[in-house]
């Protein structure tokens, strides 16, 4: 619900459980409110202190007013060179030298549904949601130049969703060097924040920390969102939990370089500011041009972490990827790279297939090595045609094999890379990034091609879409294997090379456009060297996106704890692997691996036909218990029990069905179960006076002590050891007996 009070000059934004309020200051400076629990208040700008800050600039049109300052004052968008002297929103050259702009409220827009981006992927929203948008324009008085700020608002999910747009309207040209897509000034709050940050192989560990005074910035500069720091973050207060307390989310829907500052500043006043990392970027913006910047999406909860958590799942689950595939089962998938990685054959692939069917696997996937010549890491990227000689006939023959079995058939590219051991090397060694007169930096042996360039987009669209246009695969893992850097482009002058990083995503969602949209009858999984690459504007592409590398069972569960903050486990490829696992030389039971790979979209990364007779009958058990509770996995209310950092000897997960008919708990042991200690894991999201029939134990408990009391874990159980419980609420039951 979108308000504006035309008296006063105040926007008020609600949502169920959340209200954002701005108001057009005397001035005509857009001064940011409040953000947080829903108030009913039409005008909360008591909240500025009338007081003099001495030493901070006053603009010139307040005139004596000592009071008025764009520092001390909470802004909605900072303008630069002003008299703010906190991170900025904006930094722009204008064609005179100068670096000012200041934003002034011109005009707004509200209506009904949901705005989108023109270059960047948004969330959408369909025509049944209650969903609305302001738009509202600020325009700078001197140079004319504007910025359009974009503000989707999901009511019932308690989602807001912001963007900025700038307009070159003044009679020059002006660098763009800065254009954040949010800012949130609090003047209340002493404020956590929870990051997500790691490497190849454990990406997405969660770290809190107090917010300090001064700039505490999360970011990445890779050219990719990265394993080292996800674009996403939570505000909350100190005392905050998985129950209670106010928490904050901010996930930006873009996938190369960013920035997320939280500046503290000296009256400690708390201003968040999202958007491109502005290093390295300067964008030229003639005149009469525009530059979006990517979208936001903010919620808040005022019942902590889970209730955070749910509205990002719900929002992701519902308005980011228009794929059919979200709302419809995942097949069980086998991949053939951990168990053969760049060796194999036909004949070899087909009995893994034939095998992995009697084991309740509905798709083989051949990962990396079934083109060009790429029999090692080496040589092969841009080749995008069949290695004959290990799939005579090609793709098509192969996948006809697999399909004539009753099983689906995937296929792993890397469009964005090349070798230079490549026929597309070869043939254009200019369509790689690379600064003139310097050897680039290899990175598994491969540089990045330059998407920045339309021809190179176009020959990828092509190349790809060749492959797939007949039929034959199912479903595509998309990957890409380095970061970005020598980040020059042939194919633009000098004075636009501070514009490839972002041409770059731009050029990839043009390709992505061309070969994910154009077949909405291929599953598209999306993956990075594990999970570099897991990010909201991933998401509107990808219905699922490879967790990590990593697959021992322990590791996978603090890198999904982390994820699950965000990201619904509808999105996370997770698989069964072997033991000893190959990275962490850990091994850990079959029950193990596969109730931890249960927490996303199941599969397996091994050789069937290496497997004992009792594991394949595991296998075959496991395909069919997640088939028979996929639906709950995929679309019901996920809880973290219990966190892999805290002293807990458990990690457990709960999802609890919409209509609170049935839910599933996984619990993993991290140390022994001995004699002498009780372990008992307390379950969320149920209702107290109800009662509810554990499957496993035949026991039927209250909602009540299933909440408070928990669920007793059996004794003398080894390290690691994997525990599930299937409950199911039993009507018309009353508690008080
Ligand atoms: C990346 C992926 C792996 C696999 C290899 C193939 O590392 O994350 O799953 O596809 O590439 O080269």
């Amino acid at each position: 619900m979108i308000l504006f009070n035309e008296q006063n000059k105040v926007f008020t934004i609600h949502t169920a459980n959340s209200t954002y309020q701005m108001k057009v200051s005397q001035h005509g400076h857009l001064l940011h409110l409040y953000y947080g629990k829903r108030i009913v208040d039409e005008d909360v700008s008591y909240l500025i202190p009338n007081v003099v800050r001495s030493h901070e600039s006053n603009p010139a049109e307040a005139g004596v007013d000592r009071v008025y300052s764009l520092c001390a004052y909470p802004q909605e968008f900072s303008g630069n060179d002003a008299g703010d002297y906190r991170i900025p929103s904006i930094e722009v050259v204008n064609a005179d030298g100068s670096y000012a702009f200041v934003g002034k409220y011109r005009s707004h827009k509200i209506y009904s549904g949901k705005y989108r981006l023109s270059s960047l992927p948004t969330l959408y929203a369909s025509n049944e949601e209650n969903a609305e948008t302001l738009e509202m324009i600020l325009k700078d008085e001197v140079t004319h130049a504007e910025v359009k700020l974009l503000y989707g608002v999901f009511y019932e999910k308690d989602i807001i969703t912001r963007a900025a747009v700038f307009c070159n309207h003044s009679e020059g040209d002006i660098h763009l060097e800065r254009l954040m897509s949010a800012n949130v000034d609090f003047m209340t709050g002493d404020f956590d924040m929870i990051g997500f940050f790691g490497h190849h192989y454990l990406e997405r560990q969660t770290d809190r920390r107090h917010l300090s005074h001064g700039i505490n910035e999360i970011g990445s500069f890779r050219g990719v969102s990265g394993h080292f720091h996800n674009p996403f973050a939570i505000l909350c207060d100190r005392n905050t939990n998985e129950d209670t307390g106010n928490a904050y989310g901010f996930a930006l829907m873009y996938s190369g370089n960013f920035v997320f500052d939280a500046e503290v500043d000296g009256y400690s006043q708390t201003r968040i500011a999202m958007g491109i990392h502005p290093k390295q970027f300067d964008f030229l913006v003639r005149k009469g041009e525009c530059f979006e910047a990517p979208e936001v999406v903010m919620a808040y909860s005022d019942k902590g972490l889970s209730k955070l958590s749910h509205s990002y799942h719900d929002v992701f689950r519902q308005n980011a990827c228009e794929s059919r595939f979200v709302r419809s089962e995942r097949p069980v998938l086998i991949n053939s790279w951990e168990p053969f990685g760049f060796s194999f054959d036909s004949e070899q692939l087909i009995k893994t297939a034939e095998i992995s069917k009697e084991l309740g696997v509905d798709m083989f996937v051949l990962d990396d090595g079934w083109f060009g010549a790429r029999d090692n890491a080496k040589a092969g990227l841009g080749d995008w045609v069949a290695n004959e000689k290990k799939l005579p006939g090609g793709i098509p023959a192969l996948a006809e094999k697999i399909h004539s079995m009753g099983m689906k058939f995937g296929l792993w590219f890397e469009p964005e890379m090349i070798n230079e051991d490549s026929d597309l090397y070869r043939a254009h060694p200019d369509w790689c990034l690379r600064v003139p007169g310097r050897d680039p930096a290899r990175s598994r042996h491969q540089l990045c091609l330059d998407l920045s360039r339309p021809d190179v987009c176009e020959y990828l669209i092509e190349a790809v879409n060749k492959i797939l246009d007949d039929g034959s695969v199912d479903y595509v893992k998309w990957d890409y294997n380095r970061y970005v850097c020598d980040v020059y482009s042939s194919y633009y002058p000098p004075e636009r090379q501070g514009e490839i990083y972002h041409r770059y995503i731009l050029g990839l969602y043009r390709i992505m456009d061309g070969i994910i949209k154009t077949h909405p009858d291929i599953l598209f999984e999306g993956c990075s060297g594990g999970g570099g690459r897991f990010d909201g504007g991933m998401l509107v592409y990808f219905p699922q996106i490879w967790c990590s590398d990593n697959t021992d069972a322990p590791d996978r569960l603090t890198i999904q704890y982390g994820t699950s903050f965000m990201y619904p486990v509808s999105t996370m490829g997770a698989h069964v692997s072997v033991c000893p696992n190959k990275r962490t030389k850990r091994t850990v039971s079959f029950k193990t691996r596969a109730v931890t790979a249960m927490h996303g979209t199941f599969g397996y990364e091994l050789d069937p036909a290496k497997m004992s007779e009792e594991e394949r009958k595991e296998c075959a058990e496991y395909s069919a218990f997640y088939r028979k509770h996929q639906k709950l996995i995929m679309s019901g209310d996920y809880y973290r029990l219990s966190s892999p950092y805290d002293d807990s000897i458990f990690t457990a997960w709960q999802f609890v069905s919409k209509d609170g008919t049935e839910s599933l708990v996984c619990v993993v042991t991290e140390d022994i179960l001995i004699n002498d200690k009780n372990s008992y894991v307390c379950l969320r999201g149920l209702e107290e006076n109800a009662f509810y029939r554990i499957e496993e134990t035949g026991q039927v408990l209250s909602g009540a002590a299933l909440t408070n009391i928990g669920l007793l874990l059996p004794h003398s159980q080894p390290q690691y050891s994997a525990f599930v419980f299937y409950l199911t609420r039993i009507e018309a039951t009353v508690v008080s007996r």
